[in-house]
């Protein structure tokens, strides 16, 4: 992996989308897929990682294929983490092996619902990005497309995706290499927005981001100024 396929994206990079037959896992996945990245779909079952993977294969021409969770952690250099909420812990905690020295982003949202709406749930370690750091101490972990919508990225007619990432995480390397996958989907800025301790708020903050969907039947995203 020496050439770059898109600024700073090493040639040849697979990524893995742990949990990726679900909507923001699915549009990560095409997204990637379509600017030339290998790709390799996680599930629970093998079977339905490979449908999901036989259709993006054929929607972008990009190379899309399927597997069980541990395999698909096998196979990535980069792993996303797009489980919910409630597995994520159990999830990352069986796969410590797989994912030794890999680079591991995180983009799930510890979310809650009820009859107002949207909140932030208070998460032991501090954010879910934190409790992957925690089960994960061999790996490289970053926070990043928390605020990203799964719709946008789903609609093969939206070609600009026009909205900034924020992208956190302790390993230079890692959070850069990240920045440059965001950067490879059209309109979309990687942008780094400090170290892990801080991705509670940049969790929380998808909460406010859904109640403005909500109010003005948006898929809201974020632009940071002045960068
Ligand atoms: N949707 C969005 O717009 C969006 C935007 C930004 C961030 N996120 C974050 O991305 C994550 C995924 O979102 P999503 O909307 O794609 O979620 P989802 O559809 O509920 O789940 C994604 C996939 O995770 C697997 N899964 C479900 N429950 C699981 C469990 N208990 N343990 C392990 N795997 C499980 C399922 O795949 P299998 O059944 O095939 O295993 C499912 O297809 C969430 O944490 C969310 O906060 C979502």
């Amino acid at each position: 992996m020496t050439e770059a396929s898109g600024a700073g994206v090493p040639e040849g990079l697979t990524v893995a989308v742990l949990g990726g037959t679900g909507p923001q896992g699915r549009g990560l996945a095409r997204r990637f897929a379509a600017a030339g990245v290998r790709v390799v779909l996680g599930s629970r079952d093998a079977g339905r990682a490979s449908a999901t993977a036989a259709d993006l294969a054929g929607a972008t021409g990009g190379d899309v294929t399927g597997a069980d969770n541990h395999g698909a952690a096998r196979a990535g250099d980069v792993v996303v983490v797009a489980v919910p909420w409630e597995g994520h812990g159990h999830l990352l905690a069986g796969l410590r092996e797989e994912l030794a020295g890999k680079i591991v982003v995180d983009c799930v949202n510890p979310l809650g619902f009820d009859k107002q709406g949207c909140f932030a749930l208070p998460v032991e370690e501090g954010s879910a990005a934190q409790q992957a750091a925690a089960l994960l101490p061999d790996s490289r972990v970053v926070a990043a497309f928390h605020h990203v919508s799964a719709v946008l990225l789903e609609d093969p007619e939206v070609t600009d995706v026009g909205t900034d990432v924020l992208v956190l995480g302790d390993d230079r390397e890692a959070t850069d290499l990240v920045q440059a996958l965001a950067g490879l989907v059209p309109g979309m800025r990687g942008i780094y927005a400090g170290r892990l301790r801080n991705a509670r708020q940049v969790e929380a903050l998808t909460a406010n981001l859904i109640s403005v969907n909500r109010r003005y039947k948006a898929h809201a995203g974020l632009r940071v100024t002045d960068v």
